[in-house]
C-alpha cells in the first residue's frame, strides 16, 4: 500500500468523506461538480452519520471521482481519539472488498477535530486493517489499495504522515511475528528476526546461547527452556541514538514462543492460542523496529528472554530450586508459572549491564489478568508514579487501554518461599495478577519500572474482544504505538 497527501481531489475511483451525525455536509468536502453534489446531497439526507455507517454512491460525472463513500462517526461530543482510526479501518477494508486499487480520504478541518491527530488515527486505521495473516494460505488476500490524504499539504503534515506509517509499520511487524504457528516460530526463529531488523536499521543485535545462559547464571531462562528441543535464546537489541553519558531505556518483553505449561500441564482447551504466549516479545521487537526507522535522539536497550515451555525428560520440574540471574533463589511450585522466571532473568541482566533509567516490559503473563480486567484493558504495575503517569498519558493518547493494580509489601510477601528466597506462584488464585509482578519486582533493585501485562489483549479472543477494524482476529500489537509515543515524548 502507498499513502501520498494532496492539497486537492485528483482523479480517484473513490473520494470518501466524513459524516457527524444528523449533519448535512461531508466535513472538509469543498465545492465539486454540482451534479455529484445533489446526489451527495441526496445521500446526506437518507443517511444518519450513524457511528461506522457507510453509504456508497456513484458520481454522475465520474470526475474527479468515481465514486464517493460517506462514513457516519457519530455525534462531535461523542468523537474519541479512536473514532477515526477505527471508522478509516472500515472504510479501507471495504474498498478492498469491493476490489478498487485506490481510494482518497478527505480530513476533517481542524475545527471538528485536531487534524494531526486525526490524520494519524486514518493512517494507522487504514494500515492496521488491511494486514491480514494470509501467509499460509494459498489464496492470498487481494492486494491492498493505495490511500490518498486529501489536506493542505504541508512540511509538518508530510512528516507527521511518515511517522503515523512507521508505527504502524511496527504494530503490524508485531502482528505478523506474533501470529506465526509455534512450528513456525521458535526461539532461533525470533532471533533471527532481531539480526534481521538489527541489520537493515543500523542497530547491534546479541543473541546469548544455551551454553552461555548457563554459564553467565541465567537460572530462569535455562531451567524454563530445559524440556524443548528448541534451545532458548536470549535476544539483546540495541539502538544508540542518544549521546553516550546518557542512560537507556530498557524495554523487556516475554517470549514464550509455545506454553504448554510444561510438567505442570495445561488443559487441551485454547492451549493452540498458547502461541501468543510470545507476544510481549514480539511487541519488544516492532518497538525497536519502529524506533530505529524513526531515528529517535535516544538509547534503547529491547531485551527479549525467549524460550518454549514443553514439558519432557529433561524439562524443570515442580519442588526444583532454581538460582536466578540476580542471585536469589526461587522455588519453583508450578511450571506454567513459566513467564516471571525468565522475565526475572531479563530484567535482572538489562538492570545491572545498562544502569537503566527506566525498565517497561511486557508479557503475556497470567490468566488471572483476564479474570479481573477483560480482553479490551491491560493491567500495569509499577513502582514510579511519575513513570507511570507518563504511560497512562500515552496510553489515553493511542486508546491502548490500560489500569493500574497495586503492589503493596501484603503482596510481595505471597511470594516468599520456605526453603528458597521466593517462590514462584502465589497463595491460590488471589490476585494472580499482582503476585507475579511481585515476582518480577524482587527481580530489580529501584529502577522506576512499569510492567504491562497483555494476557487479555495481546490478540483477539472471541466476542469478548470489543472488535476494531484494525484488529482483525488474532494478535493485535497492544502495545507498540503506545510505548512508541512514550518514547516519541520522552525528555532526558
Ligand atoms: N501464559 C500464561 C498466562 C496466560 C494464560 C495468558 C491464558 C493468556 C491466556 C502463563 O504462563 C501461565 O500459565 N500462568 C499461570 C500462572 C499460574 C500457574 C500461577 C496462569 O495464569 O494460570
Ligand atoms: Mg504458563
Ligand atoms: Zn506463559
Amino acid at each position: 500500500m502507498k499513502i501520498e497527501v494532496e492539497n486537492s481531489v485528483k482523479n480517484t475511483q473513490i473520494l470518501c468523506g466524513f459524516v457527524l451525525e444528523n449533519s448535512d455536509k461531508v466535513l472538509g468536502l469543498k465545492k465539486i461538480d454540482s451534479k455529484t453534489m445533489l446526489s451527495v446531497n441526496q445521500s446526506l439526507k437518507d443517511m444518519k452519520g450513524k457511528l461506522g455507517e457507510i453509504t456508497i454512491i456513484p458520481s454522475p460525472d465520474k470526475k474527479p471521482a468515481q465514486r464517493i463513500l460517506l462514513a457516519g462517526i457519530g455525534k462531535k461530543e461523542n468523537l474519541t481519539k479512536d473514532t477515526f482510526r477505527n471508522v478509516s479501518g472500515k472504510i479501507a477494508q471495504k474498498i478492498r472488498e469491493i476490489k478498487l486499487k485506490e481510494f482518497s480520504i478527505i480530513i476533517p478541518p481542524n475545527f471538528v477535530y485536531e487534524q494531526i491527530s486525526s490524520i494519524s488515527q486514518i493512517v494507522e486505521g487504514v494500515k492496521m486493517s488491511l494486514y491480514k495473516f494470509d501467509k499460509f494460505k494459498i489464496q492470498k488476500e487481494i492486494k491492498s489499495p493505495d490511500l490518498t490524504i486529501i489536506v493542505s499539504k504541508s512540511k509538518k503534515i508530510l512528516q507527521h504522515v511518515k511517522i503515523s506509517e512507521i508505527v504502524a509499520e511496527g504494530a503490524i511487524f508485531t502482528k505478523s511475528i506474533s501470529n506465526l504457528p509455534p512450528n513456525e516460530c521458535t526461539p532461533t526463529t525470533l532471533a533471527n528476526f532481531a539480526k534481521s531488523i538489527s541489520k537493515k536499521n543500523k542497530m547491534k543485535c546479541k543473541i546469548i546461547s544455551k551454553t552461555e545462559l548457563k554459564k553467565k547464571g541465567f537460572g530462569g531462562i535455562t531451567a524454563v527452556g530445559a524440556g524443548s528441543k528448541n534451545e532458548p535464546k536470549l535476544i539483546i537489541l540495541e539502538h544508540n541514538n542518544g549521546s553516550r553519558n546518557q542512560k537507556p531505556i530498557v524495554l523487556v518483553g516475554k517470549a514464550v514462543t509455545f506454553d504448554t505449561g510444561g510438567i505442570s500441564l495445561k488443559p487441551g482447551q485454547s492451549m493452540d492460542e498458547m502461541k501468543f504466549d510470545k507476544c510481549g516479545g514480539t511487541t519488544v521487537l516492532g518497538i525497536m523496529k519502529s524506533i530505529s526507522e524513526l531515528k529517535l535522539p535516544i538509547n534503547v536497550v529491547g531485551i527479549i528472554p525467549s524460550v518454549e515451555n514443553m514439558p519432557g525428560g529433561e524439562s524443570y520440574r515442580p519442588g526444583d530450586i532454581i538460582k536466578l540471574f540476580n542471585g536469589k533463589t526461587a522455588e519453583i511450585l508450578n511450571t506454567d508459572a513459566e513467564g516471571r522466571l525468565i522475565l526475572a532473568d531479563a530484567l535482572a541482566y538489562g538492570e545491572k549491564h545498562y544502569s537503566p533509567k527506566v525498565i517497561i516490559d511486557f508479557a503475556t503473563l497470567t490468566g488471572a489478568c483476564i479474570i479481573a480486567l477483560g480482553n479490551n484493558v491491560a493491567a500495569v504495575v509499577s513502582n514510579n508514579e511519575q513513570l507511570k503517569k507518563k504511560i497512562v498519558d500515552s496510553s489515553k493518547k493511542t486508546t491502548e487501554d490500560v489500569w493500574e493494580l497495586p503492589l503493596t509489601q501484603d503482596y510481595m510477601d505471597m511470594i516468599k518461599s520456605d526453603v528458597a528466597d521466593v517462590k514462584n506462584i502465589g497463595i491460590g488464585k488471589a490476585a494472580g495478577t499482582i503476585t507475579a509482578a511481585a515476582f518480577l519486582r524482587n527481580a530489580i533493585k529501584d529502577t522506576p519500572w512499569v510492567h504491562f501485562d497483555i494476557a487479555g489483549v495481546a490478540w483477539t479472543q472471541g466476542a469478548a474482544t470489543k472488535e476494531k477494524s484494525y484488529n482483525p482476529k488474532g494478535a493485535t500489537g497492544f502495545g507498540v504505538r503506545l510505548v512508541l509515543d512514550y518514547l516519541q515524548n520522552f525528555k532526558n
